[in-house]
């Protein structure tokens, strides 16, 4: 629809009543100059909605919503401005001459009305069986009772039947002037051929008919029920996808449930039809189906119009709750503020609403809704044995998993609180591992940006680099990306290499976030990050097999989840070495401020202790799967380097024990890369200027060429020098760029 032209909208502006428009859905009542009546955006006993005829406005005096009657249609109807325009357009019979539109758009516009037409149609028809044919109300209208359903219900949802003949909708439709052609397209008529000659049927027949309502009321499908209940027919027959009727956009109900959803700021989520319609006639009206599939982010989108927050109702029964769950993280994502409600066992939506009175229905949703991750962790844990550290340490590594989708640092932190005494475990350990896999989202996130970043930069490279590349050294296993000399890279690379084996997944540096989070990076990510950005891989085959081996094993989540139970088992070592610290106090007494002293002293012992342990783990865990490895060349590689440890000090000479070059990771493992980094381009260098050496005096215009690309690299080196000069300075923004 194009927009409305200013000539109409001031007609409808004009012609626009408040006292009018607001009577359609409030009841007023004259209060001197002004009406008066209950606010409809608001709960409230006494009127504080208040309208002036003669400054066409209104406004609540409680909650302050109100405004011109088209503001509020808007707000009401949850339209947008020119949807309101046209709904005030309807009310006062304006016409409204269209935009001029290309011959393309017309047709296009033209199709999609045309359905649209053929689905109210057929919306008509099917409501005209149920309440007029004999089968209709002998069946249809009689099994809509049987399920419970008043009038008014039946009514709002526009619900309806379908003849249980062969075409008889087709021909009634075809005899009205409806084209075969929307007929197929809207899928309310099917295609078979016989003898050559094709002929359209019902796709509905014999069924109770749910029609599905775009936001702005128009029929966009129909969902048909069989009425049977036996296994051998379909329970639901649904419209097909078409070019008006896209099925993850669109969620069951919202048309009637979204003032209420606006009004209370929520909405619940059922799986079906009749879960909607019986708690709507319960009296909760701001719910919604996403028709029996999980909710796709064109649904959560649509939601996040009129609300953040979810309520999504579950069957008790353990398959549902474990299906639910699946699609927790991208509500997260999205950051709807997620709830959660198990139903008494044995109920749906529909059978729990249709049992009790609204306001026990109301009831029972106020005190059951629990929040999702107090959810997840209460029903996970559940099922885990107590004496299964690495059950529980999955468990735990899913539920912190979901809390990494949380945005929100507030919310986090409490949830980490509830998490830790769910659970029993410390907070901070809680925190570290939460840590750990917010930076492994953050990092999946931005290595295809990574990727994509220095794909396009080496692309510059080679292009730059295309002439005379011929001279492969013997040793090149591999074609790299670049044209290097593999032996002279090869001790810059093993420096790395040797890093990866015994340190890899020691976490070494923060990266800082966007939000201002910290996230730990392990020597393996520092170099990932930096090589990919700077589109280099290891020459040397083996450090590159060493290098994806750790990769792969940083990547798997059994690392996180042993990591969880060393992390267990090394707070049951810090809480008895405290008590036994305590223990000594008491024996020897002495002074409180004494006391407080030795205390403190012990803390800082104690987070030291935990923070070597860990450390410890780290290290080893990488170190055993690597020269463990089924992989012949990496197990090789992984302990050739692990054992000669002396080879580097060549580089390194004034470098100390074992520790202080653990202690150092942060910034040798940037140096490390500069080193790798310049020896390539001095490489590329030293190329160019042997060429240039080799050129015959009267190619005077390509030396000159040669001659400003070394100028260029030189310029390049410089660049680089610097910037990673100033990595180093600052490891904690090695990855910002
Ligand atoms: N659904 C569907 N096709 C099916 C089964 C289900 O499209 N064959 C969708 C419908 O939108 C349905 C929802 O999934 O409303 C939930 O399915 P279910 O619980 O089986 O159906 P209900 O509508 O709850 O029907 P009833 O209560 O009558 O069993
Ligand atoms: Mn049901």
């Amino acid at each position: 629809m194009g927009r409305i032209d200013q000539e109409t909208v001031n007609r409808i502006l004009d012609a626009a009543d408040i006292v009018d428009v607001v009577s359609d859905f409030v009841k007023l009542r004259r209060s001197g100059a002004n009406y008066k009546g209950l606010c409809p955006f608001h709960n409230e006993r006494t009127p504080s909605f208040s309208v002036n005829r003669a400054r066409n406005i209104c406004k609540c005096f409680s909650c302050g919503k109100g405004g011109s009657p088209v503001n509020f249609i808007m707000e009401h109807e949850q339209l947008s401005y020119q949807e309101a325009l046209r709904y005030l357009a309807r009310k006062y019979n304006i016409e409204i001459v269209e935009k001029e539109q290309s011959p393309e758009e017309q047709q296009a516009q033209n199709d999609r009305e045309s359905m649209l037409a053929v689905n109210e149609f057929a919306l008509n028809e099917f409501r005209r069986n149920l309440l007029e044919t004999d089968a209709g109300r002998d069946l249809a209208l009689a099994y809509f009772r049987h399920r419970g359903l008043n009038d008014a219900m039946i009514e709002r949802f526009r619900l309806g039947y379908s003849l249980d003949k062969g075409s008889a909708f087709v021909d009634a439709a075809r005899l009205a002037g409806y084209n075969d052609k929307y007929l197929i397209e809207t899928g309310l008529a099917g295609v078979s051929e016989r003898e050559g000659q094709k002929r359209l049927y019902d796709r509905f027949r014999g069924r109770v008919m749910f029609p599905v309502l775009s936001l702005s009321g128009r029929v966009i499908a129909f969902g048909g029920r069989t009425m049977r209940s036996d296994k051998t027919v379909a329970k639901y027959v649904n419209s097909p996808e078409s070019v008006i009727y896209k099925k993850s956009n669109e969620l069951y109900g919202l048309y009637q449930a979204k003032s209420a959803i606006a009004r209370r700021d929520k909405c619940i989520m059922v799986e079906g039809y009749l879960d909607v319609i019986s708690m709507h006639q319960a009296g909760v009206e701001n719910v919604v189906a996403s028709s029996g599939t999980s909710l796709t982010e064109g649904q959560i989108r649509l939601l996040r119009r009129f609300t953040n927050n979810v309520t999504l109702i579950y069957d008790a029964d353990p398959a549902g709750i474990k299906a639910s769950l699946r699609g927790i993280n991208m509500l997260l994502d999205e950051k709807l503020d997620v709830k959660v409600l198990l139903l008494p066992p044995g109920d749906d939506p529909d059978s729990f609403a249709q049992n009790h009175s609204s306001s026990e229905v109301e009831e029972y949703l106020a005190q059951h809704e629990e929040d999702i991750i107090a959810f997840m962790t209460r029903v996970l844990m559940r099922d885990v044995p107590s004496n299964d550290p690495t059950a529980r340490a999955k468990v735990i590594n899913v539920i912190l998993g979901s809390v990494a989708h949380i945005d929100d640092p507030v919310k986090r932190q409490e949830y980490l609180q509830q998490c830790s005494r769910m659970l029993g475990l410390s907070e901070e350990v809680l925190v570290r591992q939460l840590n750990i896999l917010i930076a492994k989202r953050y990092e999946e996130a931005e290595t295809n940006e990574a990727r994509r970043a220095a794909r396009e930069s080496l692309g510059e490279l080679d292009n730059e680099n295309a002439a005379g590349q011929d001279k492969h050294e013997a040793e090149q296993e591999e074609a790299p990306l670049l044209n290097l000399n593999v032996n002279r890279l090869k001790p810059f690379e093993e420096i790395l290499a040797r890093y990866l084996v015994r340190f890899g997944l020691l976490y070494i540096v923060n990266m800082t976030d966007e939000n201002g989070n910290d996230m730990p990076a392990t020597v393996y990510d520092v170099i990932s990050s930096e090589l990919a950005a700077d589109g280099i891989t290891f020459t040397h085959k083996p450090y590159q097999a060493v290098f994806e081996a750790i990769g792969a094993i940083r990547n798997d989540g059994a690392w996180l989840a042993d990591r969880i139970v060393r992390q267990g088992e090394i707070e049951d070592e810090v809480r008895m070495k405290l008590e036994e610290a305590r223990e000594k106090l008491r024996m020897e007494g002495g002074s409180m401020a004494k006391i407080e002293k030795v205390e403190a002293e012990t803390r800082m012992e104690l987070a030291v202790f935990r923070e070597e342990r860990i450390n410890e783990f780290d290290m080893q865990y990488g170190q055993n799967l690597l020269v463990n490895s089924p992989d012949d060349m990496v197990r090789n590689t992984a302990l050739e380097l692990l054992v000669d440890r002396y080879t580097i000090s060549r580089f390194y000479t004034r470098q100390g024990d074992n520790l202080s070059e653990q202690a150092q990771l942060p910034s040798l493992v940037p140096t490390a890369i500069y080193e790798l980094r310049n020896a390539i381009v001095s490489d590329i260098i030293k190329d160019l200027t042997m060429q240039l050496s080799g050129l015959p005096a009267d190619r005077a215009e390509e030396a000159f060429a040669i001659m400003k690309e070394i100028q260029e690299r030189k310029e390049l080196q410089r660049r680089l020098t610097k910037a990673l000069g100033d990595r180093i300075i600052l490891p904690g923004a090695i990855s910002q760029r």
